[in-house]
């Protein structure tokens, strides 16, 4: 049974839903799905009490603080986070900034690595997002896994997100399309064999 974190920050929640949704899929196939969200010391009281913000900080209290230490426990990982500007957000850059005893003693080389992601505009940065949490995973030596084509077919008809090099979300603030809790699904249960495979 392959052991798979998936490391996110959600400010509003999109990439929670999404988040837990890959969850599902892993443990749909298997696997041990341990969700952990990263700190974020530099959000402003204010914005932390901003309605749509303070629900989704209360939704996700539950949910474990990412543990630099405790990644090389894993069989996988994967790394979740809005897009800010094209990019991802500084607070998931800020703890993959603390890794580096990790690459330099090659504590994650051959592991799984995902990534997934949702912005506001259908045009706004989904593949670039994830193109830039995904040079973590080459510094790293990780062997990174996409969504592709073959898993499902709402890869190629999805009108919302979801795309072939991993799971997203629209943000339209109606929750996931179908088509992106199919794509998350599925790419859950993917990822899950493929880590077991190099795993073994
Ligand atoms: C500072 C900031 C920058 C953003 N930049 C983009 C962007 O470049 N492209 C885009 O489509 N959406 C952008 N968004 C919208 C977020 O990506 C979108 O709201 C996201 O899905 C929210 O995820 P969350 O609910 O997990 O926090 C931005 C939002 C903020 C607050």
């Amino acid at each position: 049974m392959a052991k798979i974190g998936i490391v996110y920050y959600s400010m509003y929640g999109a990439t929670y839903e999404l988040a837990r949704t890959i969850a599902e899929g892993i443990e749909k196939a298997g696997g041990e799905a341990h969700l952990r969200r990263v700190p974020d010391p530099l959000l402003p009281d204010e914005v932390k009490a901003a309605d749509g913000v303070r629900e989704a900080i209360a939704a996700q209290a539950e949910v474990p603080t990412a543990d630099v230490d405790e990644l090389v426990e894993f069989d996988g990982i994967v790394l979740g986070s809005p897009t800010r500007y094209g990019s991802a957000t500084s607070q998931l850059q800020a703890f993959l900034d603390t890794t580096g005893a990790h690459w330099q003693n090659g504590a994650l080389v051959g592991k799984a690595a995902g990534f997934f992601t949702g912005a506001g505009t259908i045009h706004g940065g989904h593949e670039t997002t994830i193109m830039s949490m995904a040079t973590f995973a080459f510094h790293q030596g990780m062997n990174i896994v996409p969504v592709g084509y073959g898993i499902a077919p709402e890869v190629m008809a999805s009108r919302t997100g979801g795309g072939p090099y991993g799971p997203t979300q629209l943000g339209d603030g109606e929750g996931l399309s179908e088509d992106e809790r199919v794509i998350a699904l599925s790419y859950g249960e993917h990822f899950a064999r493929t880590a077991a495979k190099l795993a073994a």
